[in-house]
């Protein structure tokens, strides 16, 4: 186990590169699985998720070779429709090869990834959805079963809520679906429309990509594509935020301003100056943030991904900030950490109000889920003295290298070994 030791009081200066989104990226070696051949991925991050990922496909049959960013698949004729409890559980968007299994090899048992630190993430709509296309679904013995043996049928599908998964679950089973699927209410992310352009290189018919109503034209076959991974828009907006609480001038390459016009307004409203580059964005500060009230929603809502850090923002800002939080039911949990720097926040249900100090103080923190993760290394960032945040795992999940991103920009951080801790 390791952790950062982190000290605050640096303002971060400089340029960083953004690489390739995370929650694409998982996806799109899913998506790898719909054609027989060898597809390549680009700029996908150097994260563990993605090893994770690997193995998963691996073990479904496919051969994955990674060379720094670039992915290799390689899916032969016939693929396994199994993927083991012991590498989901490591990975919940291991999930988004329920579709693609069941749609190619007519069959898919897929371990229930269980809930998590942010709440119970159900898969109701991702199984209700693959009904409608045809296929029997059932939980067994905590695997997702799912059968289609003469193939799946284009629906006209409604989702309750615009979820990620499910939209993405059901768009991969549909391109090999016989005739036209309607997702109505689908999720509007950039990662959904990243993997529509793939899907569409791969022969795929869908229309309306990044609208809520995705259309589908079921084809035969897939080919296998070359694609390069949209920029990861999460890590864009913690650099942002991070530039913002820490009165520093950091520009972000790579980064699309377009994916984050919500965040970026926020942090203008809290006082930021920010700029659109042509490869990228800029994001300076020079006085104390003021707070800002902010409300989690889907695409192109402010993402939830971000609420802990603009909680973090909040939290040495001038004033008091409601944050609501209408994705995931817990994700204040973390909060309770933040609050071993001294911050003032009192969480009822979904708002958690968030009374800005001058400053924070240092203290041991231990982080329970990728974003809170980056949350508290930001607080840590503008806290006085040290803090320690352990279980970094968690953040090595989503974040390529980020103690060496933050100690170019000039931040005061190491990695080292977490005597206190031998597991989670
Ligand atoms: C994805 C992202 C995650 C992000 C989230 C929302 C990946 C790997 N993860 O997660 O970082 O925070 O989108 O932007 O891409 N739900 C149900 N039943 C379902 C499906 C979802 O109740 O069948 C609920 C979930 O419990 C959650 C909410 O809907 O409360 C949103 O989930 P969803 O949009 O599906 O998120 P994920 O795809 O899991």
């Amino acid at each position: 186990m390791e952790r950062f030791r982190v000290v605050g009081g640096s303002s971060l200066r400089g340029s960083i590169r953004v690489s390739g989104a995370k929650n694409s990226a998982l996806k799109l070696m899913a998506a790898a699985l719909l054609a027989e051949g060898r597809t390549t991925l680009y700029d996908v991050p150097s994260i563990t998720d993605v090893e994770y990922m690997t193995e998963l496909l691996r073990r479904l049959g496919a051969e994955v070779e990674r060379d720094g960013t670039t992915v290799t698949i390689d899916v032969p004729a016939k693929i396994g429709h199994a993927a083991p409890y012991e590498l989901v559980r490591r990975l919940r968007a291991s999930i988004c090869v329920l579709g693609p299994l069941l749609t190619r090899c007519g069959a898919a048992d897929v371990a229930l990834p269980g809930g998590d630190a942010i709440g119970s993430r159900g898969l109701d709509m991702h199984m209700s959805g693959l009904v409608k296309l045809g296929a029997e679904v059932g939980v067994e013995h905590g695997f997702v079963v799912a059968r289609a043996p003469d193939g799946l049928t284009g629906a006209n599908i409604w989702l309750d809520f615009p979820s990620v998964g499910a939209t993405e679950n059901i768009l991969m089973a549909a391109v090999l679906a016989k005739g036209t699927t309607v997702i109505d209410n689908a999720a509007r992310e950039p990662e959904i429309v990243d993997i529509c352009h793939m899907l569409i290189d791969m022969g795929a018919r869908i229309e309306g990509m990044g609208t809520s109503t995705l259309h589908v034209e079921g084809v035969e076959q897939m080919r296998p594509t070359e694609h390069v991974t949209v920029p990861d828009r999460i890590v864009t907006g913690t650099w942002s935020i991070a530039a913002a609480m820490t009165r520093g001038d950091v520009t972000i390459t790579n980064g699309k301003a377009e994916h984050l016009e919500i965040v970026l307004d926020t942090l203008t409203a809290a006082g930021a100056e920010v700029h659109t580059e042509p490869d990228g964005l800029r994001v300076a500060m020079s006085e104390r943030p003021t707070s800002v009230d902010v409300v989690t929603l889907p695409y192109p809502g402010f993402p939830t991904d971000l609420q802990p850090m603009i909680i973090a923002l909040n939290a040495i800002a001038d004033g008091t900030a409601m944050i609501t939080e209408n994705v995931y039911e817990a994700r204040f949990m973390f909060v309770n950490e933040l609050a071993r720097l001294g911050a003032e926040i009192r969480v009822d249900g979904h708002h958690a109000i968030v009374r800005g100090r001058p400053t924070l103080s240092g203290a041991p923190v231990v982080t329970t889920d990728i974003r809170a993760g980056a949350g508290l290394v930001l607080a840590g960032l503008v806290a006085e003295g040290e803090t320690l945040v352990s279980a970094v795992h968690h953040i090595d999940r989503g974040y390529p290298d980020l103690v060496g991103q933050l100690r170019r920009l000039g931040a005061a951080v190491v990695r080292e070994p977490d005597p206190d801790r031998f597991d989670d």
